[in-house]
């Protein structure tokens, strides 16, 4: 299997994609592929640059046994559209800032997160920072992180 990187993001790398970050690691491990495939996540905006997550999706993390509590927020930048093959959006107006920041050959490394999702009917993570909801944004991104995975093994 080639060496796969995949980037999780969302707006603050606050919530929603270090949440992802912790969890597709998980699977990651579970399968032993730890290996082939690099977990890492961004955020598009800068004011949670070098915070821990935020404690609700860091408590939500450990209720399932992950630990998210030492990573970091950071930005995206411009080279993360040559150093990652999956740069993965939580919602539509991610996927539209990846977007812009991205060449045109680069467009087709941005995927929504949700379309990796089986028996989901949402298409966007919806974030959690405001209106709260941990319990549902992990379960989309439990199932979201599974068939990800898949998609992966399957082109490998
Ligand atoms: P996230 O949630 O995009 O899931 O990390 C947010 C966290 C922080 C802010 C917005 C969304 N904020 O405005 O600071």
């Amino acid at each position: 299997m080639k060496k796969t990187n995949v980037l999780f993001v969302c707006l603050g790398n606050f919530c929603r994609s270090p949440s992802a970050e912790g969890v597709f690691r998980q699977r990651v491990e579970q399968r032993k592929l730890d290996e082939y495939i690099n977990v890492d996540s961004a955020g598009t905006g800068r004011w949670h640059i070098g915070e821990s997550p935020d404690p609700r999706a860091a408590a939500a993390a450990a209720d399932r046994g992950i630990d998210i509590s030492h990573l970091r927020g950071r930005q995206v930048r411009a080279q993360d559209f040559d150093d990652f093959d999956y740069i993965v959006a939580m919602d539509n107006a991610n996927y539209a800032d990846l977007s812009a920041l991205a060449s045109n050959t680069q467009q087709q490394k941005i995927h929504l997160f949700l379309d990796f999702a089986n028996q989901v009917s949402e298409t966007q993570v919806p974030d959690p920072y405001y209106e709260g909801g941990f319990p549902f944004v992990f379960s989309l991104i439990e199932k979201a992180s599974d068939g990800l995975l898949d998609h992966i093994q399957n082109q490998a």
